[in-house]
């Protein structure tokens, strides 16, 4: 099932990265991410699948599509999925240009993707040789250390991505005095999450507070690579408090591990590259068609692949099919 879902999944995150890719520099946010958020949404109505938004673009009331709640795909189809979405992390990055923008979704058996309340909750993801050698518990200076031990290199050779607000001030500054390197990102701690456990990214850690949603994605890429992250709920104010109380994470102290936000066996994950970044180059433009880059992982069954789409949109051109 999920081999099939796999590649399914791809040709969603496929039509988010085509469409949102158009509008890359012009400016507007708000505009990449309707464009991605229309393109996933017609995209998953040819998936054959009875799928429900666990992770979305919001509320009922405040987002008109890929709502939490909604039923996506098939409503006969035979297989019944939970469905995490992220149509567009970086919205601003695609209104700048900017690197690391992608497109994501991640679907499992149901039950098996963690309905978290839309807030912030602050990370610590690392890959696979540091996972269960960290302690969200203990300071970015202790995890550090433990990180660069893990790996087996000096704390000089670690590096670590934070998301640049004035909230992570103290972060910052502790982790400067460790040694380690720090890059600091304007938007999408998902990708960096997923960075930390591909080699090759130059990425060792992600710490801070991002946003919950994206918690949750982080979750299901790092089982399905074999990383980890702890994190923890950071409601901004009592109305967040109130309703995430509602969906029963009232405990502000409880530590949420990677198979406790996606604790799915089925799980799949898709993210496709918009903007050429750390890990996935983005859509690239040619006369009469597009390429992209995707990643898909299949959690049982352990596979990991890079996925390279020729898009051919005009065939009375001739294509333009490269190595
Ligand atoms: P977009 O939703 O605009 O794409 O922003 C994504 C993001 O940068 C996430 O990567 C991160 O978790 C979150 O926003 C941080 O939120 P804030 O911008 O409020 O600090």
């Amino acid at each position: 099932m999920e081999q099939l879902l796999a590649l399914e999944m791809i040709r969603v995150t496929e039509a988010a990265a085509l469409a949102a890719a158009r509008l890359m520099g012009r400016g507007d946010n708000i505009a990449a991410d309707h464009a991605a958020v229309e393109a996933m949404r017609t995209a998953m109505e040819e998936v054959e699948i009875a799928g429900t938004i666990v992770i979305g673009e919001g509320e009922r009331d405040e987002a008109p599509m890929l709502y939490i709640g909604e039923q996506v795909g098939r409503p006969n189809a035979a297989v019944e999925v939970d469905i995490a979405v992220d149509p567009l992390e970086g919205t601003n990055l695609v209104a700048k240009g900017q690197a690391n923008a992608i497109t994501v979704l991640a679907a499992s058996e149901k039950g098996g993707l963690l309905h978290a309340p839309d807030t912030y909750m602050e990370k610590l993801c690392v890959g696979p040789l540091a996972a269960g050698h960290v302690d969200l518990r203990l300071g970015p200076t202790d995890n550090v250390n433990r990180i660069a031990t893990a790996l087996g290199r000096k704390v000089a050779d670690i590096t670590v991505i934070i998301l640049d607000r004035p909230r992570h001030e103290a972060l910052i500054e502790e982790v400067r005095r460790t040694g380690a390197r720090i890059k600091l990102i304007s938007d999408g701690d998902l990708s960096a999450a997923i960075s930390c456990a591909v080699q090759g990214t130059g990425v060792h850690a992600v710490m801070g507070i991002g946003g919950a949603p994206e918690g949750v994605l982080s979750a299901a890429a790092l089982r399905c690579l074999g990383g980890e992250i702890q994190a923890r709920l950071r409601y901004r104010n009592d109305a967040e408090r109130e309703r995430g109380a509602a969906m029963g994470h009232a405990d502000e102290a409880r530590i949420y591990r990677t198979d406790e936000l996606a604790s799915g066996e089925n799980l799949v994950f898709a993210a496709t590259g918009v903007t050429t970044g750390d890990l996935l180059q983005g859509v690239r433009f040619f006369g009469g068609g597009a390429r992209t880059h995707s990643l898909v992982m299949t959690y049982r069954d352990k596979q990991v692949r890079f996925v390279d789409t020729v898009h051919m949109f005009d065939r009375s051109r001739p294509p333009s099919v490269r190595l």
